[in-house]
């Protein structure tokens, strides 16, 4: 039976000293937030590289895993590299014993479970790409009534499928312009059906999948990832972003991890330097033009590519925002790069704090953290990394392009 959440918990956090979350026991308060890790092999399963990966985390300290995006059907399939997919229940053993050594360690594993709805591609899917309304942010149809009902199915499949693999918990992706966080978004849904318009309505398709995946997996921990707010016009604003914790938290939902951004929001998830040489590398008519040209596109690229600020801590406001609205866990996720920012972040009673791109150059960040070694990430926010992971496994570039072979 799982504890009632108790806020006075938070009374003097300790960053290192293990704590409860969604009736997980984590070691410490920083974890690894999800990381795109382009590990799949052919058929979505995962390979011993992203074991290694994952044990390399769980040695250098971290309180906890979140696992790069895992599919729950073909149609939500990223454009990105060898994907990880939980949409089919034979997939479910080979997880079994990433899941198995995550525990030996004493890491928790929590699977982020995503449908890419228009940020996909048909070459990737081979079906047609779906999103709640057809709008220019991207190429996509307006999804049907019923295939809404597939989506829905396909989650709770793919919380089952989680949960059988030995997860400790699942993460819902409701950020970044995925599916469900098109639908939230007042900007991405212009439905005029029962699925659009109000914030109930537009927030439906995430109810019922916690409706129905209850039903099947009881108090199994559920978490989202959630859009504090969105850069664009008519975007989720912070007031729009409390109404949906809100109703999360009355669905059972057991913690939020605060973000923000979609593709056409440019660099607003992630922030820091725009990574125009390692995109123009990456595409091949660009990559064949003279070295001024690639400069000269580059110029452009940094131009035209919306670029949103602060580069720290650019979620803080909304985390705090919603942590003051709801009585579940709220994570913080986006430029958290210092010790001393943890720390603070952690007293001002946010439960956890989790980081991605600091934790791609250094596995063993928190290890160091906590024996004094380092107080401060050795990221430079190059997000080389990012655009990699379209074409490989992700890893640190360190702002350098690989020399190639031929
Ligand atoms: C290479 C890379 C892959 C990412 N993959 C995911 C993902 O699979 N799911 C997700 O929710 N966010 C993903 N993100 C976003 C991060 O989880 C995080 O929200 C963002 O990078 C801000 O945190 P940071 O400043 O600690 O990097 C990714 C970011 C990067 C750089």
């Amino acid at each position: 039976m799982k504890t009632i959440y108790d806020q006075t918990k938070l009374k003097g956090n300790k960053v290192f000293e293990p704590f409860e979350l969604a009736g997980i026991t984590f070691p410490n308060r920083i974890i690894r937030s999800a990381t795109y890790e382009g590990m799949g092999d052919e058929n979505g399963k995962p390979t011993d590289q992203l074991l290694k990966k994952y044990e390399a985390l769980a040695k250098g300290g971290v309180g906890g895993i979140i696992t790069g995006f895992i599919g729950v059907s073909q149609q939500g399939r990223s454009s990105g590299f060898h994907m990880s997919m939980l949409d089919k229940a034979e997939n479910v053993e080979a997880y079994k014993k990433l899941t198995k050594r995550m525990h030996e360690m004493g890491t928790p594993i929590i699977a982020q479970l995503n449908h890419c709805g228009g940020q996909t591609k048909e070459e990737s899917t081979h079906m047609p790409v779906v999103a709640p309304s057809k709008i220019s942010d991207y190429k996509a149809k307006e999804i049907t009534k019923a295939e809404i009902l597939e989506v829905i199915e396909a989650f709770v499949q793919g919380i089952k499928n989680a949960k059988e693999a030995g997860f400790d918990g699942v993460q819902i992706h409701v950020a970044h312009g995925y599916l469900l966080s098109e639908f939230v978004s007042p900007r991405m849904n212009r439905r005029k059906d029962e699925w659009g318009g109000s914030t109930e309505n537009r927030f439906r398709i995430v109810k019922l999948i916690f409706e129905k995946a209850r039903k099947e997996v009881g108090d199994y921990p559920i978490l989202v990832k959630l859009n504090g707010y969105e850069t664009l016009k008519n975007g989720m604003t912070i007031e729009e972003s409390i109404k949906i914790a809100k109703l999360l938290e009355q669905v059972g939902c057991d913690g939020i991890e605060v973000s923000n951004g979609t593709e056409k929001a440019g660099l607003a998830t992630i922030r820091g330097q725009v990574p125009w040489k390692i995109l123009i590398a990456q595409n091949k008519k660009l990559n064949k033009m003279p070295e001024f040209m690639k400069n000269f596109v580059g110029i452009v690229v940094k131009k035209t590519l919306p670029q949103p600020q602060p580069k720290n801590l650019f979620n803080l406001e909304a985390a705090m925002s919603i942590k003051k609205a709801v009585n579940i866990p709220v994570i913080l996720v986006g430029g958290i790069t210092k010790l001393e920012e943890i720390e603070d972040v952690i007293k001002d009673k946010i439960d956890a704090v989790s980081m991605c791109r600091p934790f791609i150059i250094e596995s063993d960040l928190v290890n160091k953290f906590k024996t004094g070694k380092q107080t401060q990430s050795k990221c430079i926010q190059c997000n080389f990394c990012i655009i990699g992971t379209l074409r490989g496994p992700f890893r640190c570039y360190y702002g350098k392009l690989p020399v190639s072979k031929s």
